[in-house]
């Protein structure tokens, strides 16, 4: 039986997207070269690679063991052999124009006449990067999202001299290769994906300075809002399926609001009639309003599955332990507001270690410690603390690290008021009384509580009656 040799294609460099890109063909079984000028990052790719194979393994998400998909990819530091009878080049390296042009002039003359040469930059077009090369027909951008083993998206973005055979031998591959295609009708600064994501940051700045959120708040907004439903569809399915009636019924409805926030940040209004009535046809197609419903349910549905994958909720010992180490963290608040230290020992182990800010020095080492240290928010008058938003991860059974978010509102005994936000970075580890904190790392904004340890005596407030 005569079996076709695997599609030959070279990485050109070893970056964080070179690696990804390795990880995406390899595990398509493609014989895979990569190449990087720099010996330490040769040395490290191979390493960094097999690390994410080993994770997409445990997360059961790679078809072949992991020894057999880093058994395809090659390394070498001469871009000549790197090349060598590749059908297909992907470079990625650094986005700098110049180092673009040069590399891209070096691949012309190096890799096989009949070999297409994708560009992974983010923002680069073609035309500016290859446009002066001989056989530049064969150049077209293919700008992944990051890592691409994890995001199937990917941008071809060809310059209007790119041969239409390569743009679609480059599609086919990287369809082969399990990616998401996208090819882009014309060349854009920033292409499709770093626009979107560029006017959302350009807005996230834009509350930030005007005072309307925290950097926090909008980060919450998208990951535990906007962001859930994007993971499912995108913000034309959104606004579809959030309005009875579709995409129409939604610009006639919010369009005016969206155009006046539009027109607050000078931007021009893209809810014109004749527009909002194209994407209204081409959603149209895509789902007629007599599905609208059945395909609103399977949304719910994808995000109750998102939902599932979030909390191990199909675990019920893991998600017992969760809402045994949210209590601690609520205990650890309530214990503030009260100043009841005796409760210290129940919440941290003896010898746990807190660092109260970037600074190392700022820490205290074993509970009595803790306690001495926490004995100092006597000075204010009264506190209140507000926990939210807990992420746990575990470490196996006994172990877990979290992330939790306090708010703490301070009453000095002046009268003067103070609200500040803190994040505690924790280790917990089971013991045989359930649940403790090991080790805390807390992240303050504006504090003005002297937490430079350890206290002298002669500092020691006085108890409370
Ligand atoms: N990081 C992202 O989120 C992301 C997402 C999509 C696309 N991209 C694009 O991918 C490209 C690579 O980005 P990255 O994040 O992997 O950068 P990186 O800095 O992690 O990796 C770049 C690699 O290129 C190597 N290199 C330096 N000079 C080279 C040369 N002359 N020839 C070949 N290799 C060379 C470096 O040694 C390094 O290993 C950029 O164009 C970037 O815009 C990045």
């Amino acid at each position: 039986m005569r079996t076709t040799p695997p599609v030959r294609v070279s990485v050109v460099g070893g970056g964080s997207i070179g690696v990804g890109w390795a990880i995406v063909f390899a595990r398509a079984a493609f014989d895979v070269k990569l190449y990087d000028p720099d010996p330490e990052r040769l040395e490290a790719a191979p390493r960094e690679l097999r690390a994410r194979l080993d994770d997409l393994a445990r997360f059961g998400l790679l078809r072949d063991a992991p020894g057999e998909v880093a058994a395809r990819v090659g390394s070498t530091g001469d871009l000549a052999t790197a090349v060598e009878g590749a059908a297909y080049v992907q470079e990625c390296a650094p986005e700098d124009l110049e180092l673009k042009r040069a590399l891209l002039a070096t691949l012309d003359d190096l890799a096989p006449r009949d070999a297409a040469v994708a560009s992974s930059s983010s923002a680069i077009p073609i035309s500016e990067s290859a446009g002066e090369l001989a056989l530049r027909e064969r150049f077209l951008v293919a700008h992944p999202g990051n890592p691409p083993y994890l995001l199937p998206v990917v941008e071809l973005v060809p310059a209007p001299f790119t041969r239409a055979d390569v743009v679609f031998r480059a599609a086919e591959l990287l369809e082969r290769a399990g990616m998401s295609v996208v090819q882009l009708r014309k060349e854009i600064d920033g292409f499709v994906f770093n626009r979107l994501q560029s006017a959302v940051l350009r807005e996230a700045y834009r509350l930030v300075r005007d005072g309307v959120a925290t950097v926090d708040d909008v980060d919450r907004v998208v990951r535990d809002g906007v962001g859930r439903r994007w993971a499912v569809i995108g913000p034309f399915e959104t606004a579809d399926l959030n309005t009875r009636g579709g995409i129409a019924a939604h610009a006639a409805r919010l369009g005016p609001a969206y155009a006046r926030m539009g027109a607050e940040r000078g931007e021009d209004d893209p809810f014109a009639p004749q527009l909002v009535a194209r994407v209204a046809a081409e959603r149209r197609e895509l789902l007629p309003l007599e599905r609208w419903e059945e395909r609103v349910a399977w949304r719910d549905r994808m995000l109750m599955q998102q939902e599932r994958a979030r909390g191990d909720a199909d675990d019920p010992v893991r998600a017992a332990d969760r809402v045994e180490i949210t209590s601690l963290l609520h205990r650890y608040c309530r214990m503030l507001d009260r100043m009841d230290l005796d409760v210290v020992p129940q919440l941290f182990v003896d010898d746990c270690l807190v660092v109260y800010g970037p600074d190392e020095r700022m820490q205290s080492r074993g509970a009595a410690r803790l306690a001495a240290a926490l004995r100092r928010l006597w000075r204010f008058a009264r506190t209140s603390h507000h926990l939210s938003n807990v992420e746990i991860e575990f470490e196996g059974e006994e172990a877990a690290r979290g992330i939790s978010y306090v708010m703490a509102w301070h009453q000095h005994p002046d009268g003067r008021t103070q609200t500040l936000f803190a994040q505690y970075h924790d280790r917990f580890v089971r013991t045989s009384d359930g649940w403790r904190i090991a080790e805390r790392r807390q992240y303050t904004n504006g504090s003005d509580v002297p937490w430079d340890l350890p206290l002298a005596e002669s500092e020691r407030l006085p108890e409370p009656a």
